[in-house]
Order: structure tokens, then sequence, then C-alpha cells
């Protein structure tokens, strides 16, 4: 634990005004970005990449431009103290916490539109999901200029797709994934998980479980997911958007279910020892 207070930058200048030694030294820094509410997968984030990495920046901003119409922007939740707390008693160097108009000055214009891979899965039911993660993410590697950018294997198809735009765009870092963090109960965490209510959580156990009743299917012969789409169809309070198995930098079967408003999304790695 650390009392030193956390460094703020608001704005691209001063995360370069605070950067500028790093850089000088060339630093191996290490971004986690994110869109606030930590739990312990952010933290998880953040303690790996501080053990690799001199120069730790985290970044917290909820992102518009990956909400579609009707989501849940709104009320996304939003703690930066708590966070800003969280984060100095991991000893991170740097939160980056612009405002949008710093993210996406006027007269911006220009936008990272991934391919196929963004199409599917949660891009078929998040039509410009991806275009707005790998936009934010791209300007957030040029403002930061990391070498490792880390991210959680629970959103293993965004970390696919931004693993697709740093190799297309020759973009000079790496894409780090950290295994899904889970509660004792082997639900996902997530930021989202605080919108369940008591009962609603305990319908949402569904998906962790069909996933693993998938993986053991699998691992017998059996045909995953067709195992997991009818565990989920059959588990009350629930509505399934899509269960798949895709190449999700592993052999990945990957669902989504809504659960009352939340929706909710979980993997598991099909392959031992493939993955990140
Ligand atoms: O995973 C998230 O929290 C967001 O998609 C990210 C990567 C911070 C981009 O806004």
């Amino acid at each position: 634990m650390t009392d030193e207070p956390l460094p703020i930058a608001r704005t691209v200048d001063e995360v370069a005004a605070a950067l500028q030694p790093a850089w000088e030294r060339g630093d191996r820094i290490g971004l986690v970005p994110t869109m606030g509410a930590f739990h312990a997968g952010h933290l998880a984030l953040m303690r790996a990449a501080r053990e690799t990495c001199e120069t730790v920046v985290v970044s917290l901003f909820v992102n518009p431009a990956q909400f579609g119409p009707g989501e849940d922007l709104s009320r996304y939740p939003r703690d930066e103290g708590g966070d800003a707390l969280a984060a100095a008693a991991i000893g991170v160097d740097l939160l980056f916490a612009p405002a949008e108009s710093e993210v996406y000055p006027p007269g911006f214009d220009t936008w990272v539109d991934p391919g196929a891979l963004a199409t599917v899965l949660e891009g078929a039911f998040r039509p410009d999901h991806f275009r707005g993660v790998a936009t934010v993410c791209t300007r957030l590697f040029g403002i930061v200029r990391p070498k490792v950018a880390l991210f959680g294997r629970k959103d293993a198809q965004q970390v696919a797709v931004l693993r697709q735009v740093v190799r297309d765009l020759a973009l000079p870092l790496e894409i780090e994934a950290r295994p899904t963090v889970r509660d004792e109960d082997g639900l996902a965490l997530s930021s989202r998980n605080r919108y369940l209510s008591t009962d609603e959580r305990e319908l949402a156990l569904a998906l962790p479980r069909a996933l693993d009743a998938g993986l053991a299917a699998h691992r017998s012969g059996e045909d995953p997911v067709a195992v997991v789409r009818a565990a989920l169809e059959a588990a009350p309070g629930l509505t399934l958007d899509y269960v798949e198995r895709a190449d999700l930098g592993g052999d990945t079967l990957a669902a989504a279910v809504r659960v009352g408003t939340t929706r909710l999304i979980d993997n598991v790695l099909l392959a031992d020892g493939a993955g990140p």
C-alpha cells in the first residue's frame, strides 16, 4: 500500500508532461485502458503491469463511441475517487482521466474500423462497438506511447480485434491478455455486475456454469456449443444472445446473455494451453 496521491492527467498535454522523462529513458510503459468502476480484474491488470513495466499508466474514460443507441452509457458506473485510491494502492504512476472533448476534440474525424472479426459475436449485436473500441484505444496508444497494453481475457473478442488493429496498423506495442478474474461462485467480474439485483446475480451464474459444462462436454468429445445453448435456453430468467466457438487468440467458447436489463458476456478456452 502507498499513501502517495496518484497523479491524475486530464489532458493530452498533461500526459506528455508527466511521461516525457519515461519516454526519454526508454521505459517499458504499460497502459491499462479502462472505463473505471474498478474490480479485482482491473486491479490484476494493473498489478501485472506493475510487475513488468517501469512506468504504469491507467486510463479511465467511459467511451461514448463504443455504446450503441439505447445501451447503458448514461448509467455506466462511475467512481473516479474510489478508482484513484485503488490504483494508487497498487503503485500506478499516472491516471489519465480525460473529458470527452479531450479524447474527441473539435474536428476529430478519423475512425479505426476493424474488419470481419468485428462483425461477428459481439459485433453482430453491437454493430459499431469495436469501431469505438479500436478508435479510442488507437488514440490512447498514440497519447501514452506504451510498449504494452493489458486487457482482460473476459473480453476475448476485444483482445483479438485490438491485436488485429495493432498488427494491421503496425503500431509499436504488444497487446497482453490476462486471465478472466471470477468471483468465488464463478461469475466473471465485470463493472456491469453492479447492475444485477441479488436475484439476478443468482440467475446470471447459469452463464459460467453453462460454459463449464461446455468445456467438460468438449473434453468428452461432445459438441460444446450445443451443450451451452441447451443449458442457457433452459436457464430461467436469461435471454441468450449467442453462443459460439471461435478462434479468439485460441479456440474459444463465447456466450452473451441478458439478465433483466443487464447484458453479460463470458468465455472459456477450449484448448489447454492455448490463448494469450
Ligand atoms: O474494456 C474496456 O473497458 C473498454 O472497452 C476499453 C478497452 C477501455 C476501451 O474503452
